[in-house]
């Protein structure tokens, strides 16, 4: 069964793809908009605004599964992204992501018990120079390790 979106969301994606000349143009921000509401962008969503746009299914995911912004299941309160790119690989995040697994208790894909953490890893973040490096939610955080971890996380209690 397909979930149903709320008159409210429908109201605010017209009002978006209305600034544009077609409907389509307003993709990214009404993937933006979709899952700020809904929490993520999957099958079910992606159908929804196909549909609503007047696009292809095949566009949307296409567009969801190239960018690392877009969540394709729910995640926890805190979404930890580590960069496994090439700087960020050879300054540590193979054993960051390898403490950070261990502490949270969790492996790469998952969401710890209590909701609060979801660990995954992105290619480049664009913060090569403060290798290595992470995310968390939209907050970047470099120059990382176990100990500078442990404060961060702390932080977030
Ligand atoms: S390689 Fe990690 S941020 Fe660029």
């Amino acid at each position: 069964m397909s979930p149903e979106y709320s008159v409210s969301l429908r109201r605010k994606i017209d009002e978006v793809a209305a600034r544009y000349p077609k409907k389509g143009a307003a993709l990214l921000p009404v993937l933006h908009l979709v899952q700020r509401e809904v929490g993520c962008i999957s099958a079910e969503e992606e159908r929804f605004v196909a549909q609503v746009l007047g696009l292809r299914p095949m566009k949307v995911r296409e567009v969801v599964t190239f960018y690392t912004m877009f969540l394709r299941r729910p995640v926890g309160k805190y979404h930890l992204q580590v960069c496994s790119n090439l700087s960020c690989s050879l300054l540590g995040a193979g054993p960051l992501l390898d403490y950070l697994q261990q502490k949270l208790g969790v492996r790469v894909g998952e969401t710890t018990a209590d909701g609060r953490f979801t660990l995954s890893t992105v290619e480049c973040l664009g913060a090569c120079e403060q290798a290595p490096s992470l995310m968390i939610n939209f907050d970047y955080h470099g120059q990382l390790d176990g100990e500078k971890i442990d404060r961060i996380l702390e932080s977030l209690e």
